[in-house]
């Protein structure tokens, strides 16, 4: 038995033990492991390398991943499935085992479809997988966004400023969320609840009045902030091959509107990339190892079409489809004991 392995969409800390720990199983049943590399796009291209247990030991506290990724989408190129089904034949790659959130998962439900044989291992900082109560390189995101947003406070005090700090989530807010609960936010703003500006306003306002001249807003990069009504939304025109805009820069119209509106002095700070580089935490190589363990165990097992998941503290397993059928949005309630830290 050969199994491949990759990786799609975006990097995200403690792939890189996931790709150890699918090695490592495999080796001890006796499988043969080849990485594939940049994705799909290596199946498309036969660009490939062997995995032994000597190329993966010293790997699992690296970050980026070692076989690279691409947000290439064999759905979107002519012949491109029936491409991907040849080259693994031609590769002798009886079964896969796929990393990605939405779009690189949905690719391989959709394979699945066609009979291919594919597992899978939700990762996606942006922690909005369905089927999962965690994703691999959320964590160490949080941990990152969190550090942030105290080194940021200090020096947002010590000028009596408004920082914005704005985070990763294109459709969620959890990353917005954790960390502005863990790093103390006065107000965060994410996807989900849709906020008025004058609520904003008014907020830095009050504290103002209260003695406290600074503020740390956190704001997820795909916040519905509106701006009488109309949600302020700053994306690319291009979109990439699974049909999303760039998204990026809100907290600087924030800035601007809140400085015009309230007389208070604001900076922006968005963090971008950053938090997704670096190190794993110890809990996202942890995770990641015991999912992609799971991968291999459900490959062996035959329960294709599967996707290794983590829910209540065990690692268990859930249809692709059904992982994908929903995306996993903050639940209310969660914001709802968010708000009581808005003040
Ligand atoms: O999908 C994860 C993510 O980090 C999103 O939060 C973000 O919008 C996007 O990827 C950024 O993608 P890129 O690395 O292509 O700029």
């Amino acid at each position: 038995m050969k199994i491949g392995v990759l990786v799609g969409g975006g990097d995200a800390p403690g792939l890189n033990a996931a790709i150890k720990a699918v090695v490592s199983k495999a080796h001890e049943i006796g499988y043969d492991v080849v990485g594939i590399k940049n994705g799909w796009a290596g199946l498309l291209k036969l660009d490939t390398q062997p995995l032994s247990m000597d190329d993966v030991e010293e790997i699992h506290s690296r970050g980026g991943v070692v076989l690279y990724t691409s947000r290439t989408n064999p759905f979107k190129i002519e012949n491109g499935p029936e491409q991907v089904i040849a080259n693994m034949k031609k590769l002798k790659i009886d079964a896969l085992v796929v990393m990605g959130g939405e779009d690189t998962l949905g690719v391989a439900q959709k394979l699945s479809e066609m009979n291919v044989q594919v597992v899978g291992v939700p990762k996606t900082i942006d922690n909005d997988l369905g089927g999962t109560d965690y994703s691999i390189g959320f964590d160490t995101a949080v941990a990152i966004a969190t550090d942030a947003i105290d080194k940021l406070r200090t020096t947002a005090e010590a000028h009596h400023r408004i920082v914005i700090v704005e985070v990763m989530g294109r459709n969620t807010g959890w990353i917005a969320l954790h960390a502005g609960l863990a790093g103390g936010a006065n107000l965060t703003l994410i996807p989900e609840v849709p906020l008025g500006l004058n609520q904003v306003y008014g907020l830095l306002k009050y504290r103002k009045q209260n003695g406290k001249a600074y503020s740390i807003i956190v704001v997820a990069e795909g916040a519905r902030v509106l701006k009488e009504k109309e949600q302020i939304l700053v994306a690319t025109e291009e979109r990439d091959e699974f049909g999303h805009p760039r998204l990026g820069g809100i907290s600087r119209v924030l800035e601007k509107l809140i400085e015009e509106n309230t007389g208070l002095e604001a900076r922006s700070v968005i963090l971008g990339h950053l938090q997704r580089g670096g190190p794993p935490t110890a809990f996202d190589r942890i995770l990641a190892m015991r999912l992609a363990n799971k991968a291999v165990e459900l490959i062996k097992e035959k329960r294709f079409g599967e996707m290794a998941s983590f829910r209540a503290g065990n690692v268990v397993s859930v249809p692709l489809k059904e992982a994908l059928s929903e995306r996993k949005s903050v639940p209310p309630e969660l914001y709802e004991m968010a708000k009581t830290f808005f003040r």
